[in-house]
């Protein structure tokens, strides 16, 4: 059931610091990868997120020991060989990259078995990856390309294949069904999209080489490893905007992760005049981390976000929206359309539910335009279509709106982000 979820306005600056809870598309790929390599793999830092412990649940199914050693420390012992269970079908809840890369993994082994999801998951495009996992030899049928997936286990031989998408879900599927397949599988893509998956199969020692848009993986084996997970970028972003948009906030965010193929938000944040520092930038586990010190901006800029920029912030678009609501001029997002298939339409969820706090916002194609300055109004209930990344840009708006707005499924934030809220109140204080 939706429970209604009243947000209140700040009327103080937020100050301070907090620290952003686990990096969930590293989460999912560190249990994935830990559950492939024979032995005794540490995860620290795991998320603590609904979608993550999906792909949890997925492996435990698939004979995986994991037990926490503390709330956010998982300890993962496998044989290196995945196990059926007795029915053979495995939940993805709402989560497309437990879908897709688990997908990968299920192609080419000595079984078969049904990947299912929830209403939203289920209406996700899956040809995406069924396309490519049948050249490599994979059996998957589908509803029409959608959820439930039917694995027939198969042995896979290597492919070259030119994704149409930049997509790192379908990137990693592939590259997954690489290190299991005979030969060399080659994955490129128009614009290289997150790497999270070649990082961390290169830390757990796979024959992987990745030259720009290009990577290529042979049958690998994994060593198990001890990884530590920064902080998730995209979940920071909610925090980025609300401290750029809410007077006299100065705070700093902890442990971010910074990969160079996630930042697109501090990309645009600077473009637009934005003032976000990065500081004490370290790597540890193949992935980059800093505190970023976020400052109120009174002169935000608007300016145009497409093509290159899109892969490194596609999340980040609908508090991207609510920030562009603040800046001088007209802020332009194309190239975008994959946002139509995500966890809701997020072009026209975003723009139907902004439209109605205040927010001057058009729908393209494949985007939206924000003429910006607006006075948010508030005093309305919105919606938040089964989807986290909306629940919690809307909050962020509801943050400087004149009125309180309500919100309907605001425990949707819970699918990547179940402290939201209690981080927000500890700037708050
Ligand atoms: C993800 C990749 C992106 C992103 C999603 C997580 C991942 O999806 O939107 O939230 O962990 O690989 P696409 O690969 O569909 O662009």
């Amino acid at each position: 059931m939706s429970v209604p979820k009243k947000v209140a306005r700040v009327f103080e600056p937020l100050k301070g610091s907090v620290t952003i809870p686990a990096d969930k598309s590293i989460s999912h790929r560190a249990v994935m990868l830990a559950s492939l390599a024979k032995g005794k793999s540490v995860i620290k830092n795991f998320s603590s997120g609904t979608d993550c412990q999906s792909t949890l649940n997925v492996f435990k199914a698939l004979g995986i020991e994991a037990k926490f050693t503390d709330a956010k420390t998982l300890k993962i012992i496998s044989s290196g060989k995945l196990i059926p269970n007795t029915d053979n079908i495995y939940p993805c809840g709402n989560s497309g990259t437990t879908m897709r890369l688990t997908a990968g993994i299920l192609a080419g082994q000595k079984f078969d078995s049904v990947l299912i999801g929830d209403e939203s998951l289920s209406k996700r495009p899956m040809g995406r990856i069924i396309k490519p996992l049948s050249l490599m030899g994979g059996l998957i049928d589908s509803v029409e390309g959608h959820a439930p997936l039917t694995i027939r286990g198969k042995s896979l031989a290597g492919i070259d294949y030119i994704s149409p998408l930049s997509s790192a879900q379908v990137k990693s599927c592939v590259l997954l069904a690489g290190i299991n397949a005979s030969g060399v599988t080659t994955f490129e893509e128009p614009v290289l999209s997150r790497d999270h998956t070649e990082r961390m199969l290169k830390y757990m020692g796979a024959d992987i080489k990745a030259e720009g848009r290009r990577v290529s993986v042979k049958k690998s084996g994994l060593i198990p490893k001890e990884i530590e997970i920064p902080g998730d970028i995209s979940s920071a972003a909610f925090f980025i905007v609300a401290g750029l948009i809410v007077k006299g906030s100065d705070f700093v965010i902890k442990n971010v992760g910074i990969n160079p193929t996630r930042t697109g938000i501090i990309d645009i944040v600077k473009r637009m005049g934005g003032n976000v520092e990065i500081l004490d930038s370290r790597i540890l586990s193949g992935e980059e981390r800093a505190d970023l010190r976020v400052r109120y901006t009174e002169n935000l800029k608007s300016c145009t976000i497409s093509g290159a920029d899109i892969p490194k912030l596609i999340d980040e678009l609908p508090v991207i929206a609510v920030l562009a609501s603040q800046a001088e001029g007209e802020t332009f997002v194309s190239d975008a359309a994959d946002l139509r298939n995500k966890e809701s339409d997020r072009i026209f969820c975003l723009v139907k539910e902004l439209r109605k706090v205040g927010i001057d916002i058009d729908e393209t194609p494949d985007g939206f335009i924000v003429r910006g300055k607006n006075i948010l109004r508030g005093g309305v209930e919105l919606e938040t279509y089964h989807d986290h990344r909306l629940a919690m840009s809307f909050y962020v708006a509801g943050l400087i709106c004149k009125e309180e707005i309500l919100i309907n499924g605001f425990e949707w934030t819970n699918i990547s982000f179940p402290e939201f809220e209690k981080l927000f109140a500890e700037l708050s204080l």
